[in-house]
């Protein structure tokens, strides 16, 4: 696993493409923005990219309506080549472990209910909190997951962005 440079653009932007009736479509600067920051992950095989995670952990964002403390997934998709080889689990696992490490208490996401990928975010320890209506144009109704992180209240709390580890 390795964080996202801007050199990766192209194959986020085609992987992203590929998949975008499950994980929806950023422009190239909103992507380049979530790279520059950080928040985009790369899973390796054979040390080439064969997915990727994409997230929001920036304190304060207004992501939403979440509650505080939470880190959004927004979007996770591994080539179709590579997947139920547990790839993106371990994505997932890598940040929640990162971003309980940095203080959340929470990972949420939100998914099309009509997608295969329901059958994922149990699988990885996620629940369905709420659902509510996407975007007007595809009238489609959106899954909204939540994961607990469970902060161990005896480790220290680290100062934000100190994040060396991934
Ligand atoms: C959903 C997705 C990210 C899963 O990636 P993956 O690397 O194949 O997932 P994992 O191998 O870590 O799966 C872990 C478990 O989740 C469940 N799961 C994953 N994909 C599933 C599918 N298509 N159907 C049913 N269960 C599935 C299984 O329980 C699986 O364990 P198993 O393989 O031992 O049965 C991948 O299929 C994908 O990129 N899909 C297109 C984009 C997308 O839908 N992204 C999510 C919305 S943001």
């Amino acid at each position: 696993m390795r964080r996202a440079t801007g050199l990766d653009l192209r194959y986020l932007n085609a992987l992203q493409k590929a998949n975008r009736d499950a994980v929806g479509f950023f422009g190239t600067a909103a992507l380049f923005k979530y790279v520059s920051r950080g928040q985009v992950w790369l899973q390796l095989e054979n040390d080439e990219p064969c997915g990727y995670l994409l997230f929001n952990d920036t304190p304060g964002a207004r992501i939403r309506r979440v509650r505080p403390g939470t880190a959004t997934i927004y979007q996770v998709c591994i080539q179709t080549d590579a997947r139920r080889l547990a790839n993106a689990t371990s994505l997932v696992e890598a940040l929640a472990t990162e971003a309980r490490r940095h203080g959340f208490d929470w990972l949420d996401c939100c998914v099309t209910d009509t997608i295969a990928a329901n059958d994922f975010w149990p699988s990885v320890g996620f629940a369905v909190v709420g659902r509510r209506r996407g975007g007007r144009s595809r009238g489609r109704v959106l899954n909204h997951y939540e994961r607990e992180l469970r902060h161990d209240p005896r480790e220290p709390r680290l100062v934000y962005p100190d994040r060396e580890s991934v």
